[in-house]
């Protein structure tokens, strides 16, 4: 018998792919940078060769995935386009007929794809993005500046912002914001690792494991273009030229969220009052508790899995829990409905069609990349917040999309009763009008040993909408070569 070998597997092309995929930067400093690419009547822009110019200029600060060595970049930049982009960038892929995803050709306002999971509405709503400065078919391309301190940012800005003055007008800057600048810069809060609501985030990130041959849902070839051998999901475009340009690439639904910090506060505030007699503790420990519930981990970042008690030094950094394997399947230590048990429902059990049983294979991930906007109440009480959501997949519909739909509409798992009115996640979850076919509960409930379960909800009996939507896009982070031939492309 002659001894078979398995074909050796391909390791990503790490000097191919845009560095924000495989590592968290972690630079204090960073600006999120959109454009419009001013295309003529045929869709080709009117002044060949003046957004390629515009490539051309960043291609020095565009960072790759490869090891960087002991010194950060001082600077460094990466680059999204939508399908709106690619389409001026690349008028020979024609977008709209190709392989590319119909999430991301119809984008993110889309009422017939994206929407039905994204539950956009009221103030909200798609036709509010941007602060109405900008239609959101405008947005055609993202450059995300990193920086080591304020005068590297203000260097890598003026080197975007003179790349794209030097388009002739082709190339031109959108600024979402109501603010000096305009821009969404990331706010440096302090800890570094805080986001307003003042949580700890970024614990929990996707193992992202190289290997193509795995079906974990967590390893990098569900997140990269052109590895994935497994059932689903396999990112794509997977044939045709589109498949040569998006190879080494990766989705980024980019979306903010503006925090209503004061009302949340004053509710964590008044509902304590109520909530302080029911567990037997003081006030100032009832507005943490629910902090705590409503996240499904304490503002340190002690999961109340493993700490439901308080906080614990030693659990801040915990990733390695599971709702029946530590004895949570009724929601004494973390309800149901808390944000992070419905973003990953760990080993809880998942009851969509298709559901394997498997965590590994039925729970989609996403890659956080996002930081804080605006300065914090006691800084600035006016001030615009929020967080600037970098949400990374292969496939949008997917991963990002398919929490989205959980966290708006928590039916995906037994522990929801059907019979009952359908919760949502209390942190985030869009508060929309239910359709027909949903019948949604909109305040949220904590399962109490004494089996006097805590009903949460404001003085018109629902839940406060905390995070409103204030703009998102989706972009294709291509490969460094594609951008490298956009640059080169004359365009
Ligand atoms: C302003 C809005 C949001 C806030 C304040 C927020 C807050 C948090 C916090 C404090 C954590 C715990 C830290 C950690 O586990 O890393 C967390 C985890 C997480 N969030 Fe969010 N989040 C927001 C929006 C979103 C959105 C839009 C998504 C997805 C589409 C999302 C997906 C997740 C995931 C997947 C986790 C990790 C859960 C786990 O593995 O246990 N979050 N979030």
């Amino acid at each position: 018998m002659t001894a078979t070998t398995n074909p050796p597997v391909a390791g990503p092309e790490l000097d191919d792919i845009q560095g924000l995929i495989v590592r968290g930067y972690t630079h204090p400093c960073s600006v999120h940078m959109l454009f419009k690419f001013n295309a003529g009547s045929t869709g080709k822009p009117p002044v060949a060769g003046a957004i390629s110019g515009f490539f051309k200029e960043l291609m020095p600060y565009l960072q790759n995935a490869a090891d960087w060595g002991a010194l950060k970049p001082e600077m460094m930049l990466n680059i999204g386009l939508t399908a709106g982009g690619i389409a001026i960038v690349r008028p020979d892929l024609n977008v709209q007929q190709s392989a590319f995803s119909a999430s991301f050709k119809g984008g993110p306002w889309d009422v017939n794809h994206a929407q039905l999971s994204l539950f956009d509405s009221g103030e909200s709503a798609p036709t509010e993005w941007w602060n109405k400065k900008f239609a959101n078919e405008d947005v055609h391309c993202v450059v995300h500046a990193y920086a080591m301190n304020p005068g590297a940012q203000n260097k890598i800005v003026a080197i975007i912002t003179a790349a794209a003055a030097g388009s002739k007008g082709m190339v031109t800057e959108l600024k979402p914001l109501i603010s000096e600048t305009g821009r969404l810069e990331q706010y440096p809060l302090i800890p570094s690792d805080y986001i307003h609501f003042r949580y700890r985030d970024s614990i929990d990130e996707p193992a992202l494991k190289p290997d193509p041959t795995s079906t974990d849902q967590q390893d990098l070839s569900n997140f990269l273009i052109g590895y994935s051998t497994a059932p689903s999901p396999i990112p794509g475009p997977q044939s045709g030229p589109e498949a040569v340009f998006a190879r080494n690439g990766c989705y980024n639904a980019f979306r903010i969220l503006y925090q209503d910090t004061q009302l949340f506060y004053d509710f964590l505030e008044e509902q304590a009052k109520l909530i302080a007699p029911q567990i037997g503790k003081p006030p100032g420990f009832a507005a943490e508790w629910l902090a705590a519930k409503m996240c499904g981990r304490w503002r340190n970042g002690s999961p109340l899995t493993l700490s439901p008690d308080e906080p614990k030094q030693e659990t801040a950094h915990s990733t390695v829990f599971g709702y029946k394997k530590d004895d949570d399947m009724k929601g004494l230590k973390c309800p149901f409905s808390a944000h992070t048990r419905v973003a990953n429902p760990r080993d809880e059990g998942v009851d969509v069609p298709g559901a394997t049983g498997d965590p590994k294979l039925d729970i989609p991930h996403v890659i956080r990349r996002g930081m804080a906007y605006g300065a914090p109440l006691s800084v600035d009480p006016k001030a615009d917040r929020g967080l600037i959501g970098l949400f990374l997949c292969g496939d949008l519909s997917l991963q990002f999309e398919t929490l989205y739909a959980w966290m708006n509409l928590n039916n995906f798992s037994a522990v929801f009763d059907p019979a009952e009115d359908t919760p949502q996640d209390p942190l985030v979850a869009n508060r929309f009008k239910p359709s027909r076919q949903d019948t949604i509960d909109h305040t949220f409930t904590i399962p109490m040993e004494n089996g006097k379960n805590i009903v949460v909800k404001d003085a018109q009996g629902v839940l406060p909408q905390f995070v409103v939507t204030r703009g998102t896009a989706y972009f294709l982070l291509p490969s460094v070569s594609s951008l490298k031939g956009i640059a080169e492309g004359g365009i």
